[in-house]
């Protein structure tokens, strides 16, 4: 371990453009549950049709009544060490960015900067007729109140949490900037993610053949299709392993 962590650290100092991929194992250790992880993934509890848009619209109440505690669950939680590891690199000038594939906005409460959230996010609420952006507070109010179908205080229309659902486009603008960052970069991160999601499950691969072909290493604690292609692999926790690459790191750059 301690070889993979040295090679790790000396591959994010010899770089110069590094971004990271972060999937539902980047957020397991503030509490939230991943998809797919064996024994504690939610694909074992709850039936997936939940996450698909024409569940939401077909009964919005229904959806609300089932999925307000793990919502809930979701916003209270804490970014842990690897979070907070993320944004000491980006400090050290050593992390453009990060795409994410979680809906939990924990990199951006964690202070990492420029973050193409592919899958949108928890912290708004949006209306499915006009389009307007609330706080999420402005749905979770009307929930606790008693209005299980929330609405848009303009038009009346749905209010439907911001993540993406199954069945829905993702968002154009996490798009391009994820499209930017992969163009970009010498050096991908992938952490916490089983890499079986499109477009996500892709990325790696285009990284690999970008005009750099970026170099690829990955801490996931499940084996990955990807594995082969990165240059060191850490099946691992992300929260125990990230901060000690990272803080040696900042060791060599300092005494530079
Ligand atoms: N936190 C969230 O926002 C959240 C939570 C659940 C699901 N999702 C959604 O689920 C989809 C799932 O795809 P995915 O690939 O991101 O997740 P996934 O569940 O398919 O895979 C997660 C991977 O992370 C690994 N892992 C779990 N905990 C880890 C840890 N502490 N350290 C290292 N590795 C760990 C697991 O071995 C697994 O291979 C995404 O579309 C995402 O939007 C998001
Ligand atoms: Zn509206």
């Amino acid at each position: 371990m301690e070889q993979k962590i040295r090679k790790f650290a000396d591959l994010i100092l010899e770089s110069k453009n590094i971004i990271a991929l972060t999937g539902a194992g980047m957020s397991t250790e503030s509490g939230i549950p991943d998809f797919r992880s064996p024994g504690t993934g939610l694909w074992e509890r709850m039936d997936p049709s939940f996450a698909d848009i024409s569940y939401f619209k077909n009964n919005p109440t229904r959806f609300y009544q089932q999925m307000l505690e793990m919502g809930l669950n979701i916003i209270k939680a804490k970014p842990h060490a690897g979070h907070k590891a993320l944004t000491r690199l980006q400090k050290l000038g050593k992390l453009e960015g990060i795409i994410t594939q979680n809906i939990d906005g924990l990199h951006i409460r964690a202070r990492t900067k420029n973050i193409a959230e592919m899958h949108g996010n928890i912290r708004e609420a949006v209306c499915m007729k006009c389009s307007q952006i609330y706080p999420i507070t402005t749905l979770v109010n009307q929930v606790f109140n008693g209005k299980l179908t929330p609405e848009c205080t303009e038009c009346g229309g749905v209010l439907k949490v911001n993540a993406v659902f199954f069945g829905e486009m993702l968002p154009e603008k996490a798009l391009v900037k994820a499209d930017e960052l992969i163009s970009n970069c010498d050096l991908m991160i992938i952490l916490g993610s089983s890499l079986t999601v499109m477009p996500v499950s892709f990325m790696p691969y285009r990284a690999l053949t970008n005009d750099n072909n970026a170099k690829l290493v990955i801490i996931n604690r499940e084996k990955t299709n990807m594995d082969r292609q990165c240059l060191v692999v850490i099946h691992d926790s992300i929260a125990d392993v990230l901060p000690k690459i990272v803080d040696l790191v900042e060791k060599e750059l300092k005494n530079k």
